[in-house]
């Protein structure tokens, strides 16, 4: 998979990458931030898209489509919300450069009103505000299949805010979960 992302992509991710350095150091307001995942969190994710079972990937938190791209290197189908019009603007740039716009849909909205359309999931990226997680867990762990993948990100760096949902997610029987540190922490949890 990392051998083979087009040039078009790879000046896409560079682009990115750099607006995201430039928002966290020029005071840009947290809302409009691109507030991405390291390149190394998207190639684990990749990874672990690619190895869930045949299904769709949900990604919920789409910001510029940075994380959606590294999630396209699994080479399925890509459902991905994101809430902010700019960014959703900016996200369809993001697709058409990379040339992934036949691959991913994406609605834009609060991904708590859309999630109990969702079938057949293989695969989610959790990746929106915080204070979503717990919602967001409960609407599509019921619609991942046996064996999928959700995997959260900030479990460490946003540990204060999010410990008291993971405690749970730990206990809930529907699911084996650990916290990878890789980049700000992905919160692994396989469907049983
Ligand atoms: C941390 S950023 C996502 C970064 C992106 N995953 C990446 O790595 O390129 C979080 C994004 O989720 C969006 N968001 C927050 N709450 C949401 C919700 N309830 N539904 C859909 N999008 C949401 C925000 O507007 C923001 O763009």
């Amino acid at each position: 998979m990392f051998h083979q992302i087009s040039l078009a992509m790879s000046n896409r991710m560079h682009e990115l990458e750099e607006k995201d350095a430039i928002d966290r150091q020029d005071g840009t307001p947290r809302l409009q931030r691109l507030r991405q995942i390291p390149p190394e969190t998207g190639k684990f994710l990749a990874l672990l898209a690619a190895s869930a079972p045949s299904g769709e990937i949900v990604e919920i938190g789409t910001s510029a489509g940075y994380s959606t791209m590294w999630l396209s290197l699994a080479r399925r189908h890509i459902t991905t919300f994101e809430i902010l019009p700019e960014k959703a603007a900016l996200a369809r740039e993001t697709f058409k450069a990379a040339g992934i716009e036949e691959q991913v849909t994406l609605i834009e909205g609060d991904a708590r009103d859309h999630l109990n359309s969702i079938h057949n999931a293989a695969f989610s990226f959790l990746d929106a505000e915080k204070d979503a997680y717990e919602a967001c867990y409960n609407l599509i762990i019921p619609r991942i299949k046996p064996g999928g993948i959700l995997a959260a990100d900030n479990a460490i760096n946003h540990a204060p805010t999010l410990q008291p949902w993971m405690d749970c997610v730990l206990e809930d029987r529907r699911v084996d979960a650990l916290i990878v540190p890789i980049g700000k922490g992905v919160f692994v949890c396989r469907k049983i």
